[in-house]
């Protein structure tokens, strides 16, 4: 294939090599004559491990060359890469300056090209920036439309530094955020060889995820290095620990706790988040990502409780009022939590929960419903039904394929329904639903 790539960086000018490498004919294009000069003369503008051989062998192969020129690179090419910088500015915003600049030039480009063209964006963007900012620009400069006369699509870049050609050979996978499949198909044959799935998605889904793996993998790092920080105070290996925390493939390193719902609760996550903290402070530690952690908790809370409030509902029903689904622990349960703060609000409710009998409740479970919901008896019914009928708006907590199906059948159009768990059945739902935040 003929491929332009925009931006001779790390992720360009290993992108040119491998293309290249991999029999493509490659035009590089850069503002930045001194990276030209390097390339044309098979020397790498980046160090990397691998690249000053790789660039020696794709020079020679004569399907490289360079140029300052955006219109000649995309007239002479059927798929531009554009892997420019967008380094963050003085506020900590995205700074898109340089991409903005080539959207213009692209944009002139493509006006006077009559084949069709596919402009994929590998920089990181922040989500939303390639159709609400680069597509009016691209469209309003060439004339033409995209999906019609061209084609946008954005596919993140996974590479690290330092092992940059590797990561491109073996990347964890291909991500493409296209919405036409012509430009996807394009994709899968410069990258569907490789050894990974390749994934089409929407593009704004394409660009947030990208900022998601970023934000992982800090986030990683730093859960290791507060755990090492309290580990030392302590006395304790911390490399020991997390080598044992991560041997956990069922809780730790797998997909539980992954997917997006309410705030979470129970007897055990509050309380020790609690206790790490203090333990921490006692010690001089600063952990300021775990210490913050119930903040943000309380925050997703405070989302159900306005979204609540907003709908003017007087009469509120639950679904649900345990901690999580399959149990009758109440403690700390966000849910309780938001009950009692609507009760603090005057707003009248009913509870329906299957797994709460409050006869059977004991011990500490008994003491916290107690202490935060001391009319609970009163709130409690057995029947969902009657919690459905009597109530303006309901707050689904609980799932469960039962609960899915007394919904379908009680909830009347002039419902309104929180769903804080996802429900599957939401478009046979005659009410109106609003997710937490989906
Ligand atoms: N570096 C990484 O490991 C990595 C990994 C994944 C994604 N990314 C993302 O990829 C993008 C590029 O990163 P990088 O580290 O390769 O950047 P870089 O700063 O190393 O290179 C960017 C290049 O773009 C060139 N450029 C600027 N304006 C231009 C224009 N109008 N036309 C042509 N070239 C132009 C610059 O001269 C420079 O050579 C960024 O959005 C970054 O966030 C980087």
């Amino acid at each position: 294939m003929k491929v332009s790539i925009f931006g001779l960086g790390y992720v360009g000018a290993v992108s040119l090599a491998c293309l290249s490498r991999d029999g493509h004919q490659v035009i590089g294009v850069d503002i930045d004559a001194s990276k030209l000069e390097l390339i044309q003369s098979g020397r790498t503008p980046v160090v990397e491990e691998g690249m000053v051989e790789l660039m020696q062998s794709v020079a020679a192969s004569g399907r490289v060359s360079v140029t300052t020129d955006t219109e000649r690179a995309v007239l002479d090419s059927e798929i531009s890469l554009v892997c420019v910088g967008t380094p963050s500015a003085a506020n900590g915003s995205q700074d898109q300056g340089a991409v903005l600049r080539l959207a213009e030039a692209m944009g002139r480009a493509l006006a006077r090209k009559t084949e069709p063209h596919v402009v994929v964006f590998r920089s990181t963007l922040v989500p939303g920036t390639v159709e609400d900012v680069l597509r009016p620009i691209i469209e309003k400069h060439s004339g033409k439309k995209d999906g019609v006369d061209f084609h946008l699509c954005f596919q993140p870049e996974f590479l690290r530094e330092g092992s940059s050609i590797r990561d491109y050979d073996k990347p964890p996978f291909t991500v493409v955020g296209a919405n036409h499949p012509q430009a996807a198909e394009r994709l899968r044959a410069l990258f569907g060889h490789l050894p990974c799935k390749f994934i089409e998605t929407s593009v704004r889904s394409a660009e947030m995820m990208k900022y998601c793996c970023n934000n992982f993998h800090a986030l990683k790092i730093t859960f290791a290095n507060e755990t090492a920080r309290l580990c030392g105070a302590l006395g304790v290996d911390a490399f020991e620990v997390m080598d044992l925390v991560c041997q956990d493939t069922q809780l730790n390193i797998s997909r539980a706790y992954l997917k997006p719902g309410f705030a979470f609760g129970g007897s055990c996550l509050p309380k020790d988040l609690r206790a790490t903290s203090y333990l921490a402070k006692t010690r001089d530690v600063e952990l300021p990502m775990l210490s913050s952690i119930l903040a943000s908790n309380q925050a997703h809370l405070q989302q159900a409780l306005d979204k609540v409030l907003a709908s003017g509902c007087k009469r509120v029903g639950f679904i649900g009022l345990s901690f999580k689904t399959g149990t009758d622990d109440l403690r700390e349960s966000p849910l309780v939590m938001l009950a009692e703060q609507l009760i603090g609000k005057g707003i009248q409710l009913a509870v329906y929960d299957p797994e709460v009998h409050l006869a059977q409740l004991l011990g500490a479970n008994k003491r916290y419903v107690d202490q935060h919901l001391p009319h609970i008896g009163q709130l409690v019914r057995a029947d969902i039904a009657s919690v459905i009928a009597d109530s303006e708006l309901v707050v689904v907590g609980l799932s469960g394929a039962a609960i899915e199906v007394a919904l379908v059948q009680h909830l009347r159009p002039d419902h309104q329904v929180l769903d804080l768990v996802r429900l599957s059945a939401r478009d046979q739902i005659a009410a109106k639903v609003q997710g937490l935040c989906w």
